[in-house]
């Protein structure tokens, strides 16, 4: 592994290696154990997008292994008066470690892949965000003890969190199941696949989708970049909510995750929320773990 671009580069057993090793971590660092075992290095993190737990959860897991974080902004990196990405690669290669970045377009993450000669990891595009999934992967273990023969259910737009839940469930053995508007599913490339391994359904039909899940996952209606469209969206998706009448369909004890930032009363409701605050805010914590996993895997 030398990158994380996307999950569907990975095989099962790097992302269970990545999840043992992120439960390590935590447990050591609950117990004041440290590890510098990114002594001396440097990650550059560049952010197109907004971001509180990527940002923070990023600065403060290098830290912990005894490295540091550039924090670089469009505004004020050379990118944002168009200098490109194969330029950018190659330049930053020569001064940091390793770089994680947010932005709009996959081919851009592919791009600085290519060109570049550190690790790259993917702190969310429009096609996927692989670091929250292994922290959702991490936090599902954690709470159920097991992946393999879990069903989860993504309620709402066929977006980033929808590809990346996809690949990253049916890897480790969980049934998938997507409910989201017509004309609002997942890449087709990636329900392709997920079609073909036969633990895969998509549905306009909510609860149809979320009929026995053991996790219940959402995400908000209009991503980043899609703000102008929220209106409209907000007319599409209104029945696209994880609520108390959706719990009852689904499996006893079922969890509630999500990415977060969440928009109560809309994708979910606050009560929904604060009923499963410990495994959503749990969750946001996993985030800090697994990304320290991902990046002693890549730059130690
Ligand atoms: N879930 C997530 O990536 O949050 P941020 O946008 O705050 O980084
Ligand atoms: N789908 C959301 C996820 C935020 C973590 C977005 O792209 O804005």
């Amino acid at each position: 592994m030398k990158h994380l671009l996307k999950l569907g580069d990975l095989t099962k057993e790097e992302i269970v290696e990545i999840l043992d090793l992120a439960d390590k971590l935590k447990y050591e660092k609950k117990n004041g154990i440290e590890h510098h075992l990114l002594k001396g290095k440097t990650l550059g993190m560049i952010f197109q997008k907004s971001s509180t737990r990527t940002r923070v959860s990023f600065e403060v897991g290098i830290f912990d292994l005894g490295g540091t974080a550039l924090f670089l902004s469009p505004r004020d990196l050379q990118i944002g008066r168009g200098e490109v990405i194969q330029d950018t690669a190659r330049v930053l290669s020569r001064f940091l470690d390793g770089i994680m970045i947010r932005t709009f377009e996959q081919k851009e993450v592919e791009d600085l892949a290519a060109f570049g000669n550190i690790p790259i990891i993917n702190g969310l595009t429009d096609y996927c965000h692989p670091c929250q999934v292994l922290a959702d992967l991490m936090t599902i273990r954690e709470k159920k003890g097991k992946l393999e023969g879990l069903k989860m259910c993504f309620v709402g737009d066929g977006n980033n969190m929808a590809n990346s839940l996809i690949v990253g469930g049916i890897k480790m053995g969980m049934e998938v199941s997507i409910a989201c508007p017509k004309g609002y599913e997942p890449d087709a490339d990636i329900m392709k696949w997920a079609y073909e391994t036969g633990k895969f359904t998509c549905t306009s039909d909510i609860k149809e989708a979320a009929s026995a899940a053991d996790v219940l996952y959402t995400d908000v209606w209009a991503s980043m970049g899609q703000e102008e469209e929220f209106q409209e969206r907000a007319k599409i998706f209104k029945d696209y909510q994880i609520n108390s009448e959706l719990m009852q369909v689904a499996n006893d004890g079922a969890m509630v995750l999500h990415c977060l930032p969440a928009h109560r009363g809309e994708e979910i409701t606050a009560e929904i929320i604060e009923q499963h605050a410990d495994e959503i805010f749990e969750e946001a914590e996993n985030r800090l773990h697994a990304q320290k996993a991902v990046m002693v895997k890549l730059m130690a």
